[in-house]
C-alpha cells in the first residue's frame, strides 16, 4: 500500500474555512447594520405619521369690519394712440381689426363706460376723490407720410371738427361717474404740423395740443373738470404725493429687437430721470406714462398704454405681435400708490359691426 502525504490537503481544506469564517462574519456585520438602519427609518416614520395625525386648533385672526369710506382713490385711464382719421381695413390685417371715424367713436364710448364700470362697481367700496384722463398723444393720423394723406377718411382738419362731439362727450361721461376730473395733454409724433418732428414749438405746433386747448375752452364752464395742457414734452402730476411724468414715448427710439421695447423704455426713463434731477429736485419722478408704443404694458415705475386704434397694416408688416385694442386702467391710492393696473378693452366687434 502506497503512502498518502495529506499534509498538502489538509492545508487547502484549512484556506477554505478561513475564506468561509471571513464571509460569515462580513455577512453578519452587514446584518447588524441593516438592523440598525431598519430600526432608524421606523422612527422616522413613527414621527412623520405622529405628525400627520396632529390637528391644529389655531384660529383665523379677526379683521377690522370694513368702514364705507375710509379708502381714497384716484381712478386713472390714459387715451392714446386714437389716431382719428385713420381707416385699418380688415381686408389687409387678416380680419384682426377695422377702424374709421365711426369705429373711433364706438371705441371712446366703451372706453368712458368701462372706465366707469371699473372704478365704481368693480372697485365700488373706493371712496373716489375724482379720476385723471392722461391725453397721452397721437389722437389725429395726420398727413405725415404719403400713404396716411393718401388714405385718411378726411382732411386732418375736418377731423378736428368732427371728433369734437365724441370726445367732449367722453369727458363728461366720465365726469358725471366720478365728479371730479383732472385731464393732462400731452402731443404725439403724428399730429405734427411740419415734415419733421420739430424741437422748437413741439407742442404748439401739433394738433394735438390745438385740439384739446379747444376741448378745454368746450367745458371751461364745467367747474368739475381741469386740465394742465403744459407747452413742454413732457409733465408732472402728483396724486397723493405720488408724482407722475407723462409724455408721447416717441423720443425713445428703437423696440424691434428681440428685448422688444424694454431696452428703449429701460434707457429712456434712464435718460429722462437724469436729465431731470440735472435741471432740479422738483422735476423727479417716480412712474413714467407713455403711449406711443401701441402696446399695453406695466412695469414698476412705467406704464405704456395700448392703442385705441388697435392693430394695423404697418404693425402686421413689421410682424408685431397682436394686441386687442387696449387702453390703461389704475386707482392710485395714498396707501399704496398706482395700484389694480388692468388694460381696458375697448374693441367691441358686434357694436361695430365688422
Ligand atoms: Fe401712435
Amino acid at each position: 500500500m502506497s503512502e498518502v502525504d495529506l499534509s498538502e490537503f489538509a492545508a487547502l481544506n484549512h484556506d477554505k474555512a478561513e475564506g468561509f469564517r471571513r464571509q460569515r462574519d462580513e455577512e453578519k456585520r452587514q446584518r447588524e447594520n441593516l438592523e440598525k438602519r431598519l430600526v432608524e427609518l421606523h422612527k422616522r416614520y413613527d414621527l412623520v405619521t405622529a405628525i400627520d395625525a396632529m390637528e391644529s386648533s389655531a384660529d383665523p385672526w379677526k379683521r377690522a369690519k370694513p368702514i364705507k369710506g375710509k379708502f381714497h382713490a384716484i381712478a386713472n385711464t390714459i387715451s392714446s394712440d386714437q389716431h382719428f382719421g385713420e381707416v385699418v381695413r380688415p381686408e389687409e390685417v387678416q380680419g384682426s381689426n377695422a377702424y374709421n371715424l365711426r369705429i373711433a367713436t364706438l371705441r371712446l364710448q366703451q372706453h368712458a363706460e368701462k372706465f366707469c364700470e371699473l372704478g365704481l362697481d368693480h372697485l365700488g367700496y373706493l371712496t373716489y376723490d375724482g379720476a385723471h384722463v392722461w391725453w397721452n398723444g397721437d389722437a389725429f393720423s395726420g398727413d405725415i407720410h404719403e400713404e396716411l394723406a393718401k388714405s385718411n377718411e378726411m382732411s386732418t382738419l375736418a377731423t378736428v371738427d368732427h371728433m369734437l362731439d365724441p370726445v367732449i362727450s367722453f369727458l363728461k361721461t366720465i365726469v358725471e361717474g366720478y365728479g371730479k376730473l383732472h385731464v393732462s395733454v400731452r402731443r404725439g409724433n403724428h399730429t405734427r404740423t411740419s415734415r419733421k418732428v420739430p424741437a422748437k414749438g413741439r407742442v404748439r405746433e401739433s394738433f394735438d395740443w390745438l385740439f384739446m386747448r379747444i376741448v378745454q375752452r368746450e367745458l371751461a364752464s364745467d367747474g368739475r373738470i381741469t386740465f394742465d395742457i403744459p407747452e413742454s414734452d413732457d409733465g408732472i402730476v402728483a396724486q397723493y404725493g405720488h408724482r407722475f411724468l407723462a409724455t408721447h414715448g416717441d423720443q425713445f427710439k428703437g423696440g424691434s429687437g428681440i428685448s422688444g421695447i424694454m431696452t428703449p423704455l429701460a434707457l429712456g426713463n434712464y435718460k429722462k430721470l437724469k436729465r431731470n434731477l440735472s435741471i432740479g429736485d422738483h422735476l423727479v419722478y417716480d412712474t413714467m406714462i407713455l403711449g406711443h408704443f401701441h402696446s399695453y404694458l406695466t412695469l414698476p415705475g412705467l406704464i405704456v398704454n395700448g392703442a385705441l386704434k388697435g392693430y394695423d397694416e404697418y404693425a402686421f408688416v413689421q410682424n408685431f405681435g397682436y394686441q386687442d385694442p387696449l387702453q390703461a386702467f389704475w386707482a392710485t391710492t395714498p396707501e399704496h400708490g398706482p395700484s389694480f393696473h388692468t388694460g381696458i378693452a375697448v374693441m367691441n366687434r358686434k357694436r361695430e359691426g365688422w
